[in-house]
This record gives structure tokens, sequence and C-alpha cells, in this order.
């Protein structure tokens, strides 16, 4: 059962699942969800610990949560993280694939491997958890949110795998909204240089060529994900930066 919360919570009543939230955006992104009411379950593959404190901080905020193991690589993996949380929230109203990978080489030294593992976790991973939750979505006239990334529309040489995973990402949220309107409204959110207590010169220099002058956090991140899950369901298929015109 959902746990009730104050009426003023518009989320109040559904149900999200957030891929790879133990820790970092993903965190952020489940936490600002369960502040607006939804009851929220996480998914992780290594950072057990992290999710058990994550759920813990998800239910002190007065809603259901709680922490499923998910390997995204494995389709298996996936049905079952998806069937569970919908079976154990009772519905699914939003997915949040946020889980990835992230990789420095230069182009001519990617293995075979290391393409095909990029492309597994951040494009058929959302892919198969997407095909997951199409039919409890679909129930509740539901949304898919996808984070892909400003590489996704900007080239960077030494991250060409990553870049053009996350590419397919965005025409994948397009496709799909095309495909599962008008029951389910899928969006995007394309994060510019997003820092996490992390210093030095490198976040010093994106900061400083960023138009707005600074590098983004997990909370405009998150915030921008309360938007498309409490926003218009007639709006699909877009892809929204939060760069703070980095890719301007
Ligand atoms: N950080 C940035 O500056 C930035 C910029 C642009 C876009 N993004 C995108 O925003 C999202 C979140 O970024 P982040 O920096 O917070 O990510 P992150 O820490 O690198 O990864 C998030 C989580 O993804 C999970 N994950 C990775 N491979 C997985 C797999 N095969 N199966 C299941 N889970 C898997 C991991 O879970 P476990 O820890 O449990 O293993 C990890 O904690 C990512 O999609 C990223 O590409 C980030």
């Amino acid at each position: 059962m959902i746990a009730q919360a104050p009426a003023s919570r518009p989320l109040l009543g559904q149900a999200a699942i957030v891929t790879g939230a133990a820790r970092r955006i993903g965190r952020a992104i489940a936490l600002a969800l369960a502040e607006q009411g939804a009851a929220v379950a996480i998914t992780y593959r290594g950072s057990k610990e992290e999710a058990s404190a994550t759920v813990r901080d998800l239910q002190d905020l007065g809603v259901e949560a709680g922490a499923l193991f998910c390997d995204l690589t494995d389709p298996a993996s996936v049905q079952s993280a998806v069937d569970t949380a919908a079976a154990r929230l009772g519905r699914l109203d939003l997915l949040v694939n946020n889980a990835g990978i992230f990789a420095s080489l230069p182009l001519e030294e990617v293995s075979s491997e290391e393409w095909d593992a990029m492309f597994a976790a951040n494009t058929r991973g959302p892919f198969l958890m997407a095909k997951a939750a199409l039919p409890y979505l679909r129930k509740t006239r539901g949304r898919i949110l996808n984070i892909g990334s400003l590489g996704g529309t900007h080239p960077w040489a030494t991250h060409a795998h990553y870049c053009t995973s996350k590419a397919a990402l965005h025409m994948l949220s397009q496709t799909m909204a095309k495909a599962w309107a008008p029951e389910v409204s899928v969006n995007c959110i394309a994060p510019g240089m997003i820092v996490q207590g992390e210093v030095g010169p490198d976040y010093e220099h994106f900061a400083h060529k960023t138009p707005m002058q600074r590098n983004g956090t997990a909370a405009d991140v998150a915030a921008a994900a309360v938007f498309f899950a409490t926003g218009p369901h007639f709006i699909t298929g877009q892809l929204l930066g939060v760069d703070g015109g980095l890719g301007l």
C-alpha cells in the first residue's frame, strides 16, 4: 500500500521506479519525487548499502520505498525488478531511466567489448526497462523519463562510445514517445557538467566556460525530473538540456 502524505504533494498516490538511484543523480531524483509524494522503488547493481540508506531517507519523507537489485544488461533481471516494483507499490506511473556508465578513451582504442558494454547499459538497458514497464504505464497513463547527456548532442572526441550511446537514447526517447502515445508520455533530460563534490582545475574550467558560470548539481537535474513528472502529460518526445548553457 502507498503511504498517505500531505495533499499538497502532486505525486501523492503515484509510484515511480528510478534506476541506478542508490547514489548521486539518481538518488537526488528519487528523493525529489518522494518530496512530491510519490512512492519510489530504486534499483541498484553494486551499491547495496547506499541503496539501503537511500530507502531510509525516502521513507523519512513519508512515502513507500524499496530497493531492488537490477542489472540492466540482463533482460530477466530487468523484468523481475519492474514486476516486483509494480507489485509492491500496487501500480507504476513513472519510470526514470537514470542508470548509465561513462568512459574516456581515444576513439581508435575503444574495443568491441567496450563499445557493446556502453550500449548495453546506456541504450539497451533503458529500452528493456521501458518495454517491461509499458504494460503498467499504459494502465496509469504514465510517463517515462530518460537521462541522456549533453554528450548525446555534442561530439566529445575522447568519449565517442558514450556520446553515441546517449545520442541513440535521445532518439529512442522520441521513437518511444511516438510509438506509445497517447497513453504514455516519454521525455529526456540532457545534463551537462554535473558535479557532486568533485573539485579541481577541470571542474573550474567547465564552470568558467559555462554561460551560467557554474557547473550543474544533482538538484538541477532532479528539479527537471520533477517538472516532467508533474507537468502536462501532453508534453512528449522532448529533450531538455540541463547544462547552464554549456551546449550553446
Ligand atoms: N554526472 C554527470 O556530469 C552527467 C552528465 C551528463 C549525463 N549524466 C547522466 O546522468 C545519469 C546519472 O549520472 P551519475 O553521474 O549520477 O551516474 P553514475 O554514478 O555514473 O551511475 C549511476 C548508477 O548507474 C548504475 N549502473 C551502471 N551500470 C549499470 C547496469 N549495467 N545495471 C544496473 N545499474 C547500472 C550504477 O549503480 P550501482 O552503483 O548500484 O552499481 C550507478 O550507481 C547517467 O545516465 C549519466 O550518463 C551524468
